[in-house]
């Protein structure tokens, strides 16, 4: 399949990171493919399949392990569409090398984290000089916006990043929604909530006598509450990320919001993956104790867990909302 790379561009760069093996942590992530509320992807594909033709170039910003990327290309067969898959993470991107790096009409950038400047690079600094005078003609950001620290310069990059009439396709379930329905989550609030559970258990379940005494500790407890607050961060508001577009000059299209039902026991096995960051203070964490939680420490963590999920959560699904944003 001919895809509509400049001359020269070359697809896999010479990068340290491709020649590395797969990591355990991005292979657990791929697997929410198979998740039910990943369904949160659909909409984007539709929009992008609406808005793209044969010959453009899509820029898959924070594209990880290119799950919306196969998808995308999965529904438009016969389109000769290039996706540029970047992201932050050079053990996402490998992942991502695996399942796509065969087809042309995928390639693949790392951003850098400049440490002098502290900040990651731009689309302008990671992507080859040649891709970047062409522009894109969409970009799409699916599960991340929540995620970068630096919004106002990432939207300006993006929007500097696409040619004219282009379009950014980007959604979230972490952004705060101004009427919740009845019953709805935003999706990482859930850590909070199971968090709760997870104390109650500790406190009246003598399984777990030997983490009671660290409930009482306050400073131990908000040092654990700050490493879950880096895993998950904090929801900002809608009016957040719609003000943040129009500084970067874009025009906000659309804004909706999609209930979209959550598996309990797929969530429960995500979560489990992160287990460090939802009950970090049941055995501790290396990065605030110094060394790491015995093997039953993180043994009980894990059923702790378990347990947490299914107390906050006694139905077999919950609802959460998905919030999409269109700009150009
Ligand atoms: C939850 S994953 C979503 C991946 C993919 N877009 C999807 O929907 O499956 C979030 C992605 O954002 C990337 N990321 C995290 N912080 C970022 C930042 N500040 N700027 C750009 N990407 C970031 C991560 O490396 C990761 O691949």
């Amino acid at each position: 399949m001919a895809a509509p790379w400049p001359a020269g561009f070359p697809r896999v760069p010479d990068d340290d990171w491709v020649g590395r093996p797969p990591e355990e942590l991005a292979l657990t992530y791929d697997t929410v493919r198979e998740h039910g509320w990943y369904r949160n992807l659909d909409p984007t594909v539709e929009s992008l399949v609406g808005a793209l033709a044969s010959g453009d170039i899509l820029l898959d910003y924070s594209g990880g392990t290119g799950i919306l990327a196969e998808r995308l290309l999965a529904r438009l067969p016969d389109a000769e569409i290039g996706t540029l898959i970047v992201d932050a993470s050079p053990k996402f991107l490998r992942v991502a090398l695996d399942k796509l790096g065969e087809d042309e009409r995928v390639a693949f950038r790392l951003l850098r984290y400049l440490k002098d400047a502290r900040r990651l690079q731009t689309v302008q600094e990671a992507v080859d000089e040649l891709l970047v005078e062409r522009g894109f003609d969409a970009i799409a950001s699916t599960n991340a916006i929540h995620l970068y620290y630096d919004l106002d310069e990432t939207l300006r990059s993006w929007r500097e990043a696409l040619r004219p009439g282009g379009g950014a396709f980007v959604q979230s379930g972490n952004i705060g929604v101004p009427e919740l329905p009845e019953g709805a989550w935003i999706i990482d609030e859930t850590v909070a909530a199971i968090d709760a559970a997870a104390t109650e258990i500790v406190r009246t379940d003598d399984r777990y006598e030997a983490y009671r005494a660290g409930l009482d500790d306050t400073e131990r407890r908000e040092r654990y509450a700050e490493l879950r607050r880096k895993f998950f961060l904090p929801v900002q508001p809608l009016p957040y990320y719609v003000s943040a577009f129009e500084r970067a000059g874009f025009v906000v299209r659309s804004v909706e919001h999609r209930v979209i039902d959550a598996g309990r026991d797929d969530w429960r096995e995500f979560l489990s993956a992160y287990h460090e960051g939802v009950l970090g203070w049941v055995g501790g964490s290396e990065r605030i104790e110094g060394q790491p939680p015995t093997e039953e420490a993180v043994a009980d963590r894990l059923r702790l867990l378990r347990e947490s999920v299914d107390r906050v959560f006694p139905e077999p699904s919950f609802p959460a909302v998905w919030t999409y944003i269109e700009a150009d």
